[in-house]
């Protein structure tokens, strides 16, 4: 057993809250819950799915066998990590959405054996799960010093401290840029471009397509975590912003929507009835097979990735995939 609370470990660890962490309520999030809940098409933003208990849940699905993207990017890392390392030469390691830092410590480990300073900066909108893994994290590499951010990822961007080393890379794993339609990817890179300098490194990991069978067997997972997971939006939502959200009266549904090249994920309302959200100071009226959509997960293709990337301001580097070609990671540099 470790100790978390020797003045050594503080001194190494820093975590600001750029968001209320009692999660009472905040103008900014009730306002595009309101939005998504009044629309003809309901929906809800995936970042919702992340309290504490959502990133557990989601922490379970990565173990799931049907659920192929975290071991199959696991193993990209763990195949190419001194590659990248190499790359990258020393840096500061920042990470959007760092939940359990479980493959950033594939990055560490390599860093480390290069005999690089340690300094890594997650993000996540979950705090309870971010202190968590950084005290973790700490305990297991004895010169690693953290400065975690708990907020939004755009929130973040805008709230970087310089690097304290000669160069900063910002990683983005997990493939969840999947989460986010054109619109919002054109200005994920734009604030993501504005957080680098020139020489800086942003290592990104996206979900390849494939055939259909494995794409919506990963996210329809027969134990049923991935309905829990996507009903566990509105639990947070109950706890949040004083909901009355009945999980009884929703069903999970995903699919693959070939065209788009996305999964879709819903919450498919069994029978009529009204839900309110009193910190927000909303009724809403739902349907019987009435849904609220709550996820998309693009599925990429890397030259297209790469192209895209190039016209953001972002010169590709270097790619790395399995041998099935499901998972990539892509190495940019801003020129
Ligand atoms: C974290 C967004 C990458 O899209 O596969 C997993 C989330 N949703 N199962 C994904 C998720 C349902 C995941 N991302």
């Amino acid at each position: 057993m470790t100790s978390f609370s020797s003045p050594d470990n503080q001194e190494r660890l820093h975590v600001e809250y750029l968001i209320d962490p009692n999660l009472v309520s905040e103008l900014e999030d009730g306002k595009d819950v309101i939005w998504g809940l009044t629309q003809p098409q309901k929906s809800l933003a995936p970042r919702y799915f992340y309290d504490d208990r959502g990133s557990q849940l989601f922490e379970q699905i990565c173990e799931l066998p049907e659920y192929y993207p975290t071991r199959t990017e696991t193993w990209i890392l763990q195949q190419y990590a001194i590659e990248i390392a190499q790359m990258t030469g020393i840096c500061e390691l920042v990470e959007l959405g760092s939940g359990s830092s479980t493959k950033t410590r594939l990055l560490l480990d390599a860093y480390q054996q290069m005999d690089y300073p340690l300094c890594y900066v997650p993000i996540d909108v979950s705090g309870g799960i971010l202190e968590a893994s950084a005290k973790q994290l700490l305990a297991d590499y004895p010169t690693l010093q953290i400065r975690g951010l708990v907020g939004t990822y755009e929130l973040a961007l805008k709230n970087l401290m310089p690097s304290p080393l000669p160069s900063r890379a910002i990683c983005f794993l997990g493939s969840t840029l999947g989460n986010f339609n054109q619109p919002e990817c054109d200005r994920f890179f734009s604030q993501v471009r504005t957080a680098l300098q020139s020489g800086d490194y942003f290592l990104l990991g996206i979900d390849l397509q494939k055939p259909i069978e494995i794409l919506e067997a990963a996210y329809n997972d027969l134990q049923g975590v991935t309905a829990e997971f996507n009903l566990n939006i509105l639990r947070h939502l109950n706890k949040r912003m004083s909901g009355n959200f009945n999980l009884d009266l929703f069903e999970h549904r995903a699919f693959y929507n070939t065209t788009e090249a996305q999964i879709e994920m819903h919450l498919i309302c069994r029978r009529s009835h009204s839900v309110r959200l009193e910190t927000l100071d909303l009724t809403v009226e739902f349907k019987e097979k009435e849904t609220i959509f709550t996820e998309i997960s693009r599925k990429f293709n890397l030259d297209e990735m790469q192209q895209y990337l190039a016209k953001q301001g972002f010169k590709p580097l270097q790619v790395w995939t399995d041998p099935q070609q499901w998972f990539g990671l892509i190495l940019s540099q801003i020129p």
